[in-house]
Protein backbone atom coordinates (compact mmCIF):
# COMPACT_ATOMS: atom_id res chain seq x y z
CA UNK A 1 0.00 0.00 0.00
CA UNK A 2 1.80 3.43 -1.46
CA UNK A 3 1.07 6.75 -0.52
CA UNK A 4 -1.02 5.63 2.27
CA UNK A 5 0.01 8.19 5.00
CA UNK A 6 -2.04 10.65 2.97
CA UNK A 7 -6.11 11.06 3.76
CA UNK A 8 -7.48 8.98 1.38
CA UNK A 9 -4.82 6.11 1.73
CA UNK A 10 -4.97 6.46 5.75
CA UNK A 11 -8.66 6.52 6.42
CA UNK A 12 -10.48 5.03 3.37
CA UNK A 13 -8.01 2.19 2.52
CA UNK A 14 -5.91 1.61 5.12
CA UNK A 15 -8.16 1.46 7.74
CA UNK A 16 -11.67 1.31 6.48
CA UNK A 17 -11.21 -1.26 3.77
CA UNK A 18 -7.89 -3.08 4.09
CA UNK A 19 -7.90 -3.46 8.46
CA UNK A 20 -11.54 -4.01 8.61
CA UNK A 21 -11.05 -7.15 6.38
CA UNK A 22 -8.42 -8.31 8.42
CA UNK A 23 -10.44 -7.56 11.30
CA UNK A 24 -13.31 -9.74 9.84
CA UNK A 25 -10.94 -12.52 9.28
CA UNK A 26 -10.38 -11.89 5.13
CA UNK A 27 -12.83 -12.44 3.08
CA UNK A 28 -14.76 -15.51 2.98
CA UNK A 29 -15.64 -16.77 -0.59
CA UNK A 30 -16.65 -20.10 0.29
CA UNK A 31 -17.23 -22.52 3.29
CA UNK A 32 -13.85 -23.70 3.47
CA UNK A 33 -11.67 -20.95 1.80
CA UNK A 34 -10.92 -17.35 2.88
CA UNK A 35 -8.82 -14.56 1.08
CA UNK A 36 -6.17 -13.12 3.82
CA UNK A 37 -4.87 -9.35 3.45
CA UNK A 38 -1.24 -8.66 4.90
CA UNK A 39 -0.66 -4.92 4.08
CA UNK A 40 3.27 -3.86 4.02
CA UNK A 41 3.12 0.22 3.91
CA UNK A 42 5.60 1.82 1.46
CA UNK A 43 6.35 5.79 0.82
CA UNK A 44 9.05 7.94 1.27
CA UNK A 45 9.28 9.05 4.97
CA UNK A 46 10.32 6.87 7.26
CA UNK A 47 8.99 8.80 10.35
CA UNK A 48 5.60 9.23 8.58
CA UNK A 49 5.04 5.38 7.75
CA UNK A 50 6.41 4.24 11.19
CA UNK A 51 4.05 6.37 12.89
CA UNK A 52 0.78 5.20 10.53
CA UNK A 53 2.18 1.49 11.06
CA UNK A 54 2.76 1.56 14.84
CA UNK A 55 -0.93 3.79 14.86
CA UNK A 56 -2.57 1.06 12.83
CA UNK A 57 -0.79 -2.01 14.31
CA UNK A 58 0.59 -2.58 10.43
CA UNK A 59 3.64 -4.87 10.80
CA UNK A 60 5.79 -4.21 7.99
CA UNK A 61 6.08 -0.97 6.27
CA UNK A 62 9.52 0.31 3.68
CA UNK A 63 10.57 2.88 1.93
CA UNK A 64 12.04 0.73 -0.21
CA UNK A 65 9.92 0.59 -2.82
CA UNK A 66 11.85 -1.98 -5.43
CA UNK A 67 12.28 -4.50 -2.49
CA UNK A 68 8.73 -4.36 -1.77
CA UNK A 69 7.88 -5.02 -5.44
CA UNK A 70 10.84 -7.72 -5.94
CA UNK A 71 9.32 -9.36 -2.82
CA UNK A 72 6.76 -12.39 -3.87
CA UNK A 73 5.00 -12.69 -0.88
CA UNK A 74 3.67 -9.61 -2.20
CA UNK A 75 1.02 -9.99 -4.75
CA UNK A 76 -0.90 -6.91 -5.15
CA UNK A 77 0.58 -3.35 -5.76
CA UNK A 78 -1.89 -0.51 -4.20
CA UNK A 79 -1.80 3.30 -5.18
CA UNK A 80 -3.19 6.20 -3.05
CA UNK A 81 -0.46 8.59 -3.78
CA UNK A 82 -0.94 12.12 -5.26
CA UNK A 83 -2.28 12.00 -8.82
CA UNK A 84 0.91 13.53 -10.69
CA UNK A 85 2.98 10.22 -8.87
CA UNK A 86 0.57 7.14 -10.02
CA UNK A 87 2.42 6.82 -13.50
CA UNK A 88 5.62 6.25 -12.14
CA UNK A 89 4.59 4.01 -9.36
CA UNK A 90 1.87 1.62 -11.52
CA UNK A 91 4.78 1.30 -14.02
CA UNK A 92 7.31 0.23 -11.73
CA UNK A 93 4.46 -2.17 -10.06
CA UNK A 94 3.28 -3.64 -13.74
CA UNK A 95 7.07 -3.98 -14.73
CA UNK A 96 7.20 -6.60 -10.98
CA UNK A 97 4.08 -8.69 -12.15
CA UNK A 98 2.28 -7.36 -9.71
CA UNK A 99 -1.86 -6.93 -9.81
CA UNK A 100 -2.68 -3.26 -9.86
CA UNK A 101 -4.85 -1.13 -7.76
CA UNK A 102 -4.78 2.70 -7.59
CA UNK A 103 -7.03 5.85 -6.37
CA UNK A 104 -8.55 8.01 -9.56
CA UNK A 105 -7.87 10.00 -11.62
CA UNK A 106 -5.04 7.57 -13.18
CA UNK A 107 -3.83 10.48 -14.33
CA UNK A 108 -4.69 14.13 -15.71
CA UNK A 109 -4.20 13.37 -19.23
CA UNK A 110 -6.67 10.88 -21.22
CA UNK A 111 -3.41 10.12 -23.14
CA UNK A 112 -1.49 9.11 -20.17
CA UNK A 113 -4.18 6.94 -18.41
CA UNK A 114 -4.87 4.88 -21.44
CA UNK A 115 -0.75 4.88 -21.35
CA UNK A 116 -1.23 3.39 -18.33
CA UNK A 117 -4.25 1.00 -19.11
CA UNK A 118 -1.75 -0.24 -21.89
CA UNK A 119 1.17 -0.34 -19.59
CA UNK A 120 -0.99 -2.96 -17.11
CA UNK A 121 -2.69 -5.05 -20.12
CA UNK A 122 0.67 -5.24 -22.18
CA UNK A 123 2.33 -6.68 -18.65
CA UNK A 124 -0.80 -8.83 -18.47
CA UNK A 125 -1.39 -7.65 -14.71
CA UNK A 126 -4.73 -7.58 -13.40
CA UNK A 127 -5.62 -4.18 -12.27
CA UNK A 128 -8.63 -1.43 -11.20
CA UNK A 129 -9.20 1.93 -10.36
CA UNK A 130 -11.39 3.09 -7.52
CA UNK A 131 -14.93 4.07 -8.31
CA UNK A 132 -16.20 3.88 -4.23
CA UNK A 133 -19.22 6.00 -5.79
CA UNK A 134 -21.12 3.06 -6.66
CA UNK A 135 -21.00 1.10 -3.65
CA UNK A 136 -22.55 4.41 -2.00
CA UNK A 137 -25.79 3.17 -0.12
CA UNK A 138 -27.83 6.06 -1.87
CA UNK A 139 -26.65 5.12 -5.13
CA UNK A 140 -27.36 1.40 -4.52
CA UNK A 141 -31.20 1.93 -3.57
CA UNK A 142 -31.67 4.32 -6.95
CA UNK A 143 -29.90 1.45 -8.81
CA UNK A 144 -32.90 -0.99 -7.86
CA UNK A 145 -35.10 1.62 -8.28
CA UNK A 146 -34.46 2.25 -11.89
CA UNK A 147 -34.33 -1.85 -12.20
CA UNK A 148 -37.77 -2.01 -11.07
CA UNK A 149 -38.75 1.02 -13.63
CA UNK A 150 -39.77 2.97 -10.52
CA UNK A 151 -39.14 6.65 -12.97
CA UNK A 152 -41.20 5.61 -16.00
CA UNK A 153 -38.97 7.65 -18.32
CA UNK A 154 -35.85 9.24 -17.05
CA UNK A 155 -36.19 12.44 -17.90
CA UNK A 156 -32.91 14.29 -16.00
CA UNK A 157 -30.67 14.07 -12.86
CA UNK A 158 -29.04 16.82 -11.11
CA UNK A 159 -25.96 16.57 -8.76
CA UNK A 160 -24.36 18.90 -6.37
CA UNK A 161 -21.18 18.15 -4.68
CA UNK A 162 -19.26 20.38 -2.67
CA UNK A 163 -18.80 22.27 0.71
CA UNK A 164 -16.75 25.07 1.87
CA UNK A 165 -13.09 24.46 1.97
CA UNK A 166 -11.52 26.79 4.30
CA UNK A 167 -8.89 28.97 2.66
CA UNK A 168 -6.53 28.64 5.66
CA UNK A 169 -6.52 32.48 6.30
CA UNK A 170 -8.48 32.81 9.08
CA UNK A 171 -6.77 31.63 12.23
CA UNK A 172 -7.45 28.13 13.72
CA UNK A 173 -8.88 27.21 10.46
CA UNK A 174 -6.66 25.75 8.42
CA UNK A 175 -7.67 23.87 5.10
CA UNK A 176 -9.13 20.59 5.25
CA UNK A 177 -7.72 19.14 1.78
CA UNK A 178 -4.18 19.06 0.71
CA UNK A 179 -3.25 22.30 -1.04
CA UNK A 180 -2.18 20.78 -3.72
CA UNK A 181 -5.48 20.26 -5.39
CA UNK A 182 -5.46 23.54 -5.59
CA UNK A 183 -2.34 24.07 -8.20
CA UNK A 184 -2.85 22.34 -11.68
CA UNK A 185 1.02 22.20 -11.55
CA UNK A 186 0.27 19.57 -8.90
CA UNK A 187 -2.43 17.97 -10.43
CA UNK A 188 -4.93 19.31 -8.77
CA UNK A 189 -8.31 21.06 -9.76
CA UNK A 190 -12.10 20.09 -9.11
CA UNK A 191 -12.54 18.72 -12.15
CA UNK A 192 -10.17 16.48 -12.86
CA UNK A 193 -11.03 15.27 -9.51
CA UNK A 194 -15.09 15.04 -10.01
CA UNK A 195 -15.69 14.58 -13.39
CA UNK A 196 -13.28 11.29 -12.96
CA UNK A 197 -16.73 10.20 -10.45
CA UNK A 198 -19.35 11.92 -12.46
CA UNK A 199 -18.02 9.20 -15.44
CA UNK A 200 -18.67 6.17 -13.86
CA UNK A 201 -21.68 7.09 -12.03
CA UNK A 202 -23.54 8.78 -14.78
CA UNK A 203 -21.66 5.31 -17.70
CA UNK A 204 -22.70 2.90 -14.62
CA UNK A 205 -26.35 3.77 -13.58
CA UNK A 206 -27.65 6.05 -16.33
CA UNK A 207 -26.09 5.71 -19.76
CA UNK A 208 -23.00 6.48 -21.33
CA UNK A 209 -22.09 10.01 -21.79
CA UNK A 210 -22.69 11.49 -25.45
CA UNK A 211 -21.23 15.14 -24.59
CA UNK A 212 -20.41 17.53 -22.14
CA UNK A 213 -20.93 21.54 -21.61
CA UNK A 214 -18.99 22.71 -19.24
CA UNK A 215 -17.53 25.80 -17.18
CA UNK A 216 -14.87 25.96 -14.53
CA UNK A 217 -14.07 28.29 -12.18
CA UNK A 218 -11.32 29.35 -10.13
CA UNK A 219 -13.68 31.30 -7.43
CA UNK A 220 -10.64 31.30 -4.70
CA UNK A 221 -7.59 33.12 -5.83
CA UNK A 222 -4.98 32.71 -3.17
CA UNK A 223 -5.21 30.18 -0.11
CA UNK A 224 -2.59 29.08 2.80
CA UNK A 225 -0.87 26.02 2.42
CA UNK A 226 0.27 23.32 4.91
CA UNK A 227 3.46 25.21 5.94
CA UNK A 228 0.75 28.28 6.82
CA UNK A 229 2.31 30.20 3.33
CA UNK A 230 -0.24 31.88 0.98
CA UNK A 231 0.06 30.14 -2.54
CA UNK A 232 -1.86 31.28 -5.79
CA UNK A 233 -4.66 28.87 -6.86
CA UNK A 234 -3.96 28.23 -10.08
CA UNK A 235 -6.62 25.12 -10.59
CA UNK A 236 -10.37 25.15 -11.09
CA UNK A 237 -12.04 24.81 -7.42
CA UNK A 238 -15.64 24.93 -8.92
CA UNK A 239 -16.74 23.11 -11.75
CA UNK A 240 -20.85 23.41 -13.60
CA UNK A 241 -21.25 20.42 -16.61
CA UNK A 242 -23.72 19.81 -18.64
CA UNK A 243 -23.59 16.34 -20.12
CA UNK A 244 -25.99 14.64 -22.66
CA UNK A 245 -26.22 11.18 -22.38
CA UNK A 246 -26.53 8.67 -25.41
CA UNK A 247 -30.42 7.97 -24.46
CA UNK A 248 -31.52 11.46 -24.47
CA UNK A 249 -31.60 12.02 -20.18
CA UNK A 250 -30.04 15.45 -19.59
CA UNK A 251 -27.25 15.65 -16.33
CA UNK A 252 -26.40 18.83 -14.81
CA UNK A 253 -23.50 18.71 -11.81
CA UNK A 254 -22.36 20.97 -10.20
CA UNK A 255 -19.13 20.14 -8.15
CA UNK A 256 -17.88 22.76 -5.69
CA UNK A 257 -15.33 23.88 -3.05
CA UNK A 258 -16.21 27.49 -2.76
CA UNK A 259 -19.91 26.43 -1.56
CA UNK A 260 -21.78 26.29 1.61
CA UNK A 261 -23.91 23.41 2.40
CA UNK A 262 -27.87 23.20 2.81
CA UNK A 263 -28.93 20.66 1.22
CA UNK A 264 -29.28 16.57 2.50
CA UNK A 265 -25.52 16.11 2.17
CA UNK A 266 -22.30 16.78 0.52
CA UNK A 267 -23.62 15.27 -2.31
CA UNK A 268 -27.06 15.11 -3.73
CA UNK A 269 -28.52 13.73 -6.62
CA UNK A 270 -32.04 14.40 -7.94
CA UNK A 271 -33.42 12.14 -10.82
CA UNK A 272 -36.74 12.97 -12.56
CA UNK A 273 -38.66 10.55 -14.41
CA UNK A 274 -42.24 10.34 -15.52
CA UNK A 275 -43.40 8.28 -12.90
CA UNK A 276 -41.72 9.28 -10.16
CA UNK A 277 -38.54 11.31 -8.97
CA UNK A 278 -35.90 10.45 -6.01
CA UNK A 279 -33.50 11.91 -4.13
CA UNK A 280 -30.56 10.74 -3.91
CA UNK A 281 -27.01 11.70 -0.91
CA UNK A 282 -24.20 9.12 0.18
CA UNK A 283 -26.71 6.96 2.44
CA UNK A 284 -30.31 7.79 1.60
CA UNK A 285 -33.05 8.02 -0.82
CA UNK A 286 -36.51 9.57 -1.07
CA UNK A 287 -38.92 9.36 -3.52
CA UNK A 288 -41.80 10.94 -5.06
CA UNK A 289 -44.32 9.44 -7.26
CA UNK A 290 -46.51 10.63 -9.56
CA UNK A 291 -49.77 10.21 -7.63
CA UNK A 292 -48.31 12.23 -4.41
CA UNK A 293 -46.75 14.59 -6.84
CA UNK A 294 -48.31 17.89 -5.53
CA UNK A 295 -50.03 20.69 -7.98
CA UNK A 296 -48.49 23.88 -7.09
CA UNK A 297 -49.84 27.54 -8.45
CA UNK A 298 -47.30 30.80 -8.61
CA UNK A 299 -49.04 32.94 -6.02
CA UNK A 300 -45.96 34.85 -4.45
CA UNK A 301 -48.95 37.51 -2.70
CA UNK A 302 -49.71 34.04 -0.36
CA UNK A 303 -47.80 32.20 2.38
CA UNK A 304 -46.74 28.92 0.41
CA UNK A 305 -49.69 26.40 1.04
CA UNK A 306 -47.13 23.63 -0.15
CA UNK A 307 -44.50 21.91 2.24
CA UNK A 308 -42.33 20.19 -0.51
CA UNK A 309 -40.81 18.35 2.34
CA UNK A 310 -43.71 16.48 2.65
CA UNK A 311 -44.93 13.72 -0.25
CA UNK A 312 -41.62 11.71 -0.61
CA UNK A 313 -41.19 8.44 1.49
CA UNK A 314 -37.28 7.40 2.75
CA UNK A 315 -36.53 4.33 1.17
CA UNK A 316 -35.99 1.65 4.26
CA UNK A 317 -32.32 0.14 4.70
CA UNK A 318 -32.73 -3.21 4.15
CA UNK A 319 -29.22 -4.32 4.46
CA UNK A 320 -26.57 -3.07 6.21
CA UNK A 321 -24.60 -1.19 4.04
CA UNK A 322 -20.54 -2.15 3.62
CA UNK A 323 -18.01 0.94 3.05
CA UNK A 324 -17.85 1.69 -0.30
CA UNK A 325 -14.19 1.76 -0.81
CA UNK A 326 -14.37 -1.65 1.40
CA UNK A 327 -16.69 -3.53 -0.95
CA UNK A 328 -15.37 -2.61 -3.91
CA UNK A 329 -11.41 -4.25 -2.36
CA UNK A 330 -13.12 -6.77 -1.23
CA UNK A 331 -13.92 -7.53 -5.12
CA UNK A 332 -10.68 -6.32 -6.44
CA UNK A 333 -9.40 -9.37 -4.15
CA UNK A 334 -12.00 -11.82 -5.17
CA UNK A 335 -10.71 -10.89 -8.94
CA UNK A 336 -7.28 -11.51 -8.43
CA UNK A 337 -7.85 -14.34 -5.99
CA UNK A 338 -10.33 -15.98 -8.44
CA UNK A 339 -10.52 -14.56 -11.67
CA UNK A 340 -13.97 -12.97 -10.82
CA UNK A 341 -15.01 -10.47 -13.47
CA UNK A 342 -13.84 -6.61 -11.98
CA UNK A 343 -14.88 -4.61 -14.99
CA UNK A 344 -13.61 -1.35 -13.16
CA UNK A 345 -9.90 -1.31 -14.75
CA UNK A 346 -7.89 1.08 -15.56
CA UNK A 347 -8.79 1.68 -18.96
CA UNK A 348 -12.54 2.20 -17.74
CA UNK A 349 -10.59 4.82 -15.18
CA UNK A 350 -9.16 6.64 -18.38
CA UNK A 351 -12.86 7.65 -19.15
CA UNK A 352 -12.88 9.42 -16.05
CA UNK A 353 -9.98 10.96 -17.47
CA UNK A 354 -11.17 11.47 -21.10
CA UNK A 355 -14.45 13.52 -19.18
CA UNK A 356 -12.36 15.32 -16.74
CA UNK A 357 -10.10 16.59 -20.45
CA UNK A 358 -13.15 16.96 -22.57
CA UNK A 359 -14.72 19.68 -19.50
CA UNK A 360 -11.51 21.37 -19.40
CA UNK A 361 -11.86 22.09 -23.47
CA UNK A 362 -15.22 23.12 -22.97
CA UNK A 363 -14.85 25.11 -20.91
CA UNK A 364 -11.76 26.74 -22.61
CA UNK A 365 -13.48 26.68 -26.29
CA UNK A 366 -16.80 27.58 -25.04
CA UNK A 367 -18.43 25.14 -26.47
CA UNK A 368 -20.21 21.08 -26.51
CA UNK A 369 -17.43 18.46 -26.81
CA UNK A 370 -18.71 14.69 -28.26
CA UNK A 371 -16.53 12.06 -26.20
N1 LIG B 1 -11.95 8.23 -4.40
C1 LIG B 1 -12.13 9.42 -3.86
O1 LIG B 1 -13.24 9.80 -3.52
C2 LIG B 1 -10.96 10.34 -3.66
C3 LIG B 1 -11.11 11.45 -2.82
C4 LIG B 1 -10.02 12.28 -2.62
C5 LIG B 1 -8.82 12.02 -3.26
N2 LIG B 1 -8.70 10.95 -4.09
C6 LIG B 1 -7.43 10.68 -4.79
O2 LIG B 1 -6.55 10.02 -3.89
C7 LIG B 1 -5.21 10.45 -4.12
C8 LIG B 1 -4.62 10.97 -2.81
O3 LIG B 1 -5.36 12.08 -2.39
P1 LIG B 1 -5.31 12.60 -0.88
O4 LIG B 1 -6.40 13.59 -0.74
O5 LIG B 1 -5.23 11.45 0.04
O6 LIG B 1 -3.92 13.38 -0.90
P2 LIG B 1 -2.85 13.57 0.26
O7 LIG B 1 -2.01 14.71 -0.15
O8 LIG B 1 -3.52 13.60 1.60
O9 LIG B 1 -2.01 12.22 0.22
C9 LIG B 1 -1.08 11.96 -0.80
C10 LIG B 1 -0.16 10.85 -0.34
O10 LIG B 1 0.82 10.65 -1.35
C11 LIG B 1 2.09 10.63 -0.76
N3 LIG B 1 3.07 11.00 -1.76
C12 LIG B 1 3.16 12.18 -2.42
N4 LIG B 1 4.23 12.15 -3.21
C13 LIG B 1 4.80 10.92 -3.08
C14 LIG B 1 5.94 10.29 -3.62
N5 LIG B 1 6.71 10.91 -4.49
N6 LIG B 1 6.22 9.04 -3.21
C15 LIG B 1 5.43 8.39 -2.33
N7 LIG B 1 4.36 8.94 -1.77
C16 LIG B 1 4.04 10.19 -2.14
C17 LIG B 1 1.98 11.59 0.41
O11 LIG B 1 3.00 11.40 1.34
C18 LIG B 1 0.61 11.18 0.95
O12 LIG B 1 0.74 10.00 1.71
C19 LIG B 1 -5.28 11.49 -5.23
O13 LIG B 1 -4.97 10.92 -6.47
C20 LIG B 1 -6.71 11.94 -5.22
O14 LIG B 1 -7.16 12.37 -6.49
C21 LIG B 1 -9.75 10.12 -4.29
Amino acid sequence: MNGVTGRMGTNQHLIRSILAIVEQGGVRVSGEEVITVNPILTGRNEIKLKALAERTGVKQWTTNLDAALADSNNQIFFDASSTLHRARFVEMAAAAGKSVYCEKPTAITYKDALRLAKVCEDAQVKNGVVQDKLWLPGIIKLKALIEQGFFGEILSVRGEFGYWVFTGHEENRPAQRPSWNYRQEDGGGIMVDMLCHWRYLVDGVFAPIKSISCFAATHVAERVNEQGQKYKCTADDSCYATMQLENGILCQFNSSWTVRVRRDDLFVMQVDGTRGSAVVNLRGCKIQTLEETPKPVWNPDIKQPINFYDGWAEVPDDVVYDNAFKAQWELFLRHVALNEPFPYNLRSGAKGVELAEAGLRSTRERKWIDL
